[in-house]
């Protein structure tokens, strides 16, 4: 989500005469977004500032000038602290407030001194926002969903994004339009809580994520479609039929779920239990047989024992995942678990980590060489690593890389998505060849109308 809101801040600040630059050292303006979802997320952010600390003062002693910001989430929650720890930064600006960034240039220009917006407005700021710059290649982010209400014990989003908004159907459709017509054939839909999303949608009924994504699907040349991130309560029956209905959405699903004992799904305030994840996995692989899942897991969260731990591993066994992400459980400030005294050591985190990070890592592993020997169809993302190769996006999210046709120019072929055959499996990704390779170039090539057909 950061990525997408840094592009709609170079969208804001384009009128002001502002272009997105290589190199910090001789740009007019910094702006780091941050998060600040766990701790080394957000100690990051005073490192940089540190390092940007000589560019600004080498500016200055030339009589120019560098204007730093700091925005996003480390913004919304640490504000004036930023200021006394790095009091060279002109500007801090949360997560809800950067439509107003162009205004706070200026008054920063006028005032000479540091200028803070960390409000919650009432005008959603996607009203003020200009229309969504032309994406930057086949593959487009747009968020439709933002801030959470479920405050789980561990985590800041609550209290940093605020509480959870939907992005009208007819927004969401509208900006989903022009980014295809600018390029985009894969569109990933953005949200804290995304399949929370709930709207009106054009006939007047009440829309959910699987309406949604319906509508979305039936946008010509756009070739696929995914969301991210879920709750496994929100995943109701329709979203979940979607799976099965629709050729566009991909078979790849980010689910957390955090941990497999209900002991420890409480003391989260989660509100659900191990076997409500498990019935979900279940109704979604009978909808989409090829689904491949990730999700996140937390270890050593306060008052997580070995029994505890032992249930997550269990789930992660009896699940299998084609990949997941997994954390050691980072206290933050002003959060419920946070303040109880039931805090894990930090060795006990570490191993505990280091466990699901191998059984995760071995089923990644295993996912990715039963791929091998498969056709399936990628979208073409770029020139790859060396002369002649292709980059690309396989369904279930790794990059892919393959031999280009001969005498094509990569270029001329991003955006395509063509069939190819699975012919290596490496750690984080994957090698294929074109299967039509010997026709003529550029034939068999799915052209910019074809929707994807799901992988065999
Ligand atoms: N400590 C460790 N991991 C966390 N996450 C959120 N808050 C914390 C925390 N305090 C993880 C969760 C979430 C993902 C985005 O980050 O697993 O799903
Ligand atoms: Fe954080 Fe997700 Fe829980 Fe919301 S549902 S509080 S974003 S972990």
């Amino acid at each position: 989500m950061n990525v997408y809101d840094s592009g709609r801040m170079a969208d804001v600040l384009a009128p002001l005469g502002y272009a997105p630059s290589d190199e910090a050292e001789s740009a007019d303006m910094v702006i780091l977004n941050t998060c600040h979802i766990r701790e080394k997320a957000a100690e990051k952010l005073f490192s940089e500032l540190g390092r940007l600390r000589p560019a600004k003062q080498a500016r200055e002693a030339e009589g120019g000038r560098m204007v730093v910001a700091v925005a996003g989430c480390v913004a919304q929650a640490e504000g004036e602290e930023i200021l006394r720890r790095a009091p060279w930064v002109d500007l801090v600006l949360g997560p809800q407030t950067y439509h107003r960034l162009p205004e706070m240039v200026a008054r920063a220009a006028r005032a000479g001194g540091a200028v803070i917006d960390t409000e919650f407005p009432v005008e959603p700021k996607f009203d003020h926002l200009p229309d969504a710059a032309a994406a930057p290649g086949p593959i487009a982010f747009l968020t439709i969903q933002e801030g959470c209400d479920k405050f789980c014990s561990f985590c800041v989003v609550p209290y940093t994004r605020g509480a959870e908004f939907s992005r009208p159907a007819a927004a969401v459709l509208a900006e989903a339009r022009r980014l295809v017509a600018a390029g985009a054939r894969e569109i990933a839909l953005l949200g804290q809580n995304v399949n929370a999303w709930h709207g009106e949608g054009p006939d007047g009924s009440p829309w959910g994520l699987g309406r949604l994504l319906r509508a979305l699907a039936a946008i010509p040349g756009l070739a696929r479609l995914r969301y991210t991130t879920s709750h496994p309560r929100d995943m109701d029956d329709d979203l979940i039929a979607a799976h099965g209905e629709l050729p566009q959405l991909m078979p790849f699903l980010h689910l957390p779920v955090q941990s497999g004992s209900d002991r420890m799904l409480r003391a989260m305030n989660r509100g659900h239990a191990a076997a409500d994840f498990l019935r979900i996995v279940e109704k979604l692989r009978a909808a989409r047989p090829d689904l491949a899942l990730s999700s996140d897991f937390i270890a050593g969260h306060p008052g997580e024992s070995d029994a505890d731990h032992a249930a997550t591993m269990a789930l992660i066994r009896e699940v299998g995942f084609a990949q997941a992400f997994s954390f050691k459980y980072s206290p933050r400030p002003g959060t419920p678990a946070a303040g109880t005294a039931l805090q894990i050591p930090e060795a006990v985190k570490d191993a505990r980590l280091a466990e699901i990070q191998a059984l995760l890592r071995a089923q990644q592993d295993a996912f990715n060489r039963s791929r091998v020997g498969l056709a399936c169809d990628v979208l073409l993302t770029g020139p790859g690593r060396h002369p002649g190769q292709l980059a690309a996006r396989s369904p279930w999210l790794q990059p892919v890389h393959l031999r280009g046709p001969d005498g094509v120019a990569p270029e001329a072929l991003v955006g395509r998505v063509v069939p190819v055959r699975i012919l290596a499996a490496h750690p984080n990704s994957l090698s294929a060849a074109l299967i039509d390779a010997d026709a003529a170039p550029g034939a068999g090539m799915g052209q910019p109308e074809e929707t994807e057909v799901a992988c065999a």
